[in-house]
């Protein structure tokens, strides 16, 4: 391999001296670079010959080119290596060669599910041999271990870094917060631990931030709420502890926050209802020990709201629930809500997931049949001791005793009723939970995951992706 190498840049330096390469486009340096990259990452041993003027006559679909001014010099500006480019995407064997430093005209590097077996650590020497780049992208490689640089400061110009679903430990260094024109910034799904660096008010691009599925156990900095342009925030599937920031309120154009599964506690700041571009309120399994806020009616937008498990008490608030016409789900399920349901419930238009199941909410429920029909076994107000219904045939169907029987509800019924329902299950509806459960790679936790975090946990790799077609 190495010896077809030196023989390459033997005919470079035989053909073309010191200058440009004519055949190929590209000064010779920068394409012997190139090879030496490409040929330290792929299987294919032919890939040098076969490609041997990749920005001109043999271009391979992962490598861009651009020329540059006032010249007819090819430059490659863009690595990316993915399963829809070349499968499998990397040798065992595969590493980042030292010669990624001659391309010094490089702005994207991505390389997706490259490095599996052979351990590869971001040190400071790859930071620095790429230290142009705009968008860093290296995703799904298990064998990508080790920590975060505080070198990483250094990528001046970067506006994308995405490191989803490595093996990255240890801390995320504050450094991070130099990198003043990120536009997206995603960590998740590596085992980070510790803080999130407290001085990240400077990332006035930023549009998405996701640290879910990591370990990190810190309050959620108020400077949070200084990230004007934030459209999405995922920090679930941490430790997080503390308050939830009043803060988080001043950003205007939120559409995302998903702050579940993490040791969140007190109050949901009266604050959120200014966020009145918000889609996806989802604070589930967070022992808050507070009530269901009263503000959701004043979230225009609000299409999915989950307070499960969140230890929420006191009684289901009327008026949180008028104007919310875009509202597809609502969860209040495992929590201790008590009192009567309000009817405004039944009124929620668009809704067709309900799950007020384990609560102890009483009286009887009544939900107009149109409603039963939408929702179908996407109502659920099982285990609720103090539910009943008026008919035989709904309280069948709701697996809630009818209100003249009064029987005693037993774990049996909820057990039967399950089988029950699953015979039942509309596998179109998007807000069925149970069907966002993904066994994933054997990495991932199981998960239930709604269609807006799919979205945003495939981000980075669109962009990067429409990066490729533009
Ligand atoms: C992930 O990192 C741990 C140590 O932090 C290591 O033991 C393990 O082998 C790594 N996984 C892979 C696939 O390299
Ligand atoms: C929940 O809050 C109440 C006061 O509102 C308090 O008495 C109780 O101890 C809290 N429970 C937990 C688990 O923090
Ligand atoms: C959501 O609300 C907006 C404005 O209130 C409205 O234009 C839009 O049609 C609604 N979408 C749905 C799905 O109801
Ligand atoms: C409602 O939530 C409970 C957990 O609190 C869950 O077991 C049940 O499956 C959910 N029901 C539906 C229809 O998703
Ligand atoms: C629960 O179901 C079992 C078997 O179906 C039955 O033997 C038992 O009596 C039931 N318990 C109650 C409390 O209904």
């Amino acid at each position: 391999m190495a010896s077809l190498f030196l023989l390459c840049l033997g005919f470079l330096v035989l053909l073309g001296g010191h200058g440009v390469w004519t055949d190929s486009g590209m000064e010779e340096e920068e394409l012997f670079g190139l090879l030496q990259v490409m040929g330290s990452l792929l299987e294919d041993p032919t890939w040098a010959e076969q490609h041997s003027s990749p920005c001109a006559e043999t271009p391979w679909p992962g490598i861009e080119c651009e020329v540059s001014e006032g010249s007819s010099v090819f430059h490659v500006t863009k690595i990316h290596i993915s399963p829809e480019i070349v499968d499998p995407p990397c040798k065992s064997t595969a590493k980042l060669s030292e010669w990624v430093g001659s391309l010094r005209f490089l702005k994207t590097l991505s390389l997706i599910k490259c490095f599996s077996v052979s351990p590869f650590r971001l040190t400071d020497g790859v930071v620095e041999a790429i230290s142009g780049v705009e968008v860093l992208a290296l995703e799904s490689n298990p064998s990508l271990g080790g920590g975060i640089p505080a070198a990483i400061s250094a990528l001046k110009n970067l506006r994308i870094l995405c490191l989803s679903q490595n093996n990255l430990t240890g801390v995320i260094p504050p450094e991070i917060g130099k990198l003043s024109n990120l536009e997206q910034l995603d960590l998740s799904h590596n085992a980070l631990e510790g803080r999130i660096p407290e001085r990240i008010g400077g990332w006035r691009n930023l549009g998405i931030l996701d640290l879910s599925w990591n370990v990190l156990e810190s309050s959620i900095p108020p400077r949070i709420g200084e990230l004007e342009s934030l459209e999405k925030i995922d920090l679930s599937s941490n430790n997080l502890q503390g308050e939830i920031p009043a803060s988080l309120g001043e950003l205007k154009r939120l559409t995302l926050l998903d702050l579940s599964r993490n040791s969140l506690s007190g109050r949901i700041p009266e604050t959120l209802q200014n966020l009145n571009q918000l889609q996806y309120l989802i604070l589930e399994q967070n022992p808050l020990n507070t009530t269901v806020p009263s503000f959701l009616g004043s979230l225009p937008l609000l299409r999915v709201a989950s307070f499960s498990g969140c230890q929420l008490s006191g009684e289901i608030p009327a008026s949180t629930l008028s104007g919310l016409t875009n509202l597809t789900a609502l969860s209040l399920d495992d929590n201790c809500l008590s009192g009567e349901l309000p009817p405004e419930i039944w009124r929620l238009e668009n809704l067709n997931t309900l799950n007020l199941s384990r609560n102890h909410l009483t009286g009887e429920v009544s939900p107009p049949p149109e409603f039963m029909v939408r929702l179908g076994e996407r109502l659920d107000v099982r285990e609720n001791r103090g539910l009943c219904t008026g008919e035989e045939s709904v309280s069948k169907l709701l697996q809630i005793p009818s209100c003249s029987s009064k029987p005693v509800f037993t774990t049996n019924a909820t057990r039967e009723g399950g089988d029950d329902r699953s015979r039942r299950i509309d596998d179109d509806d998007d807000n069925l939970k149970p069907k966002f459960y993904t066994g994933g790679t054997s990495k991932d936790p199981p998960a239930k995951f709604y269609p807006p975090l799919l979205l945003l946990r495939y981000l980075c790799s669109v962009n990067v992706f429409l990066l490729l077609l533009t």
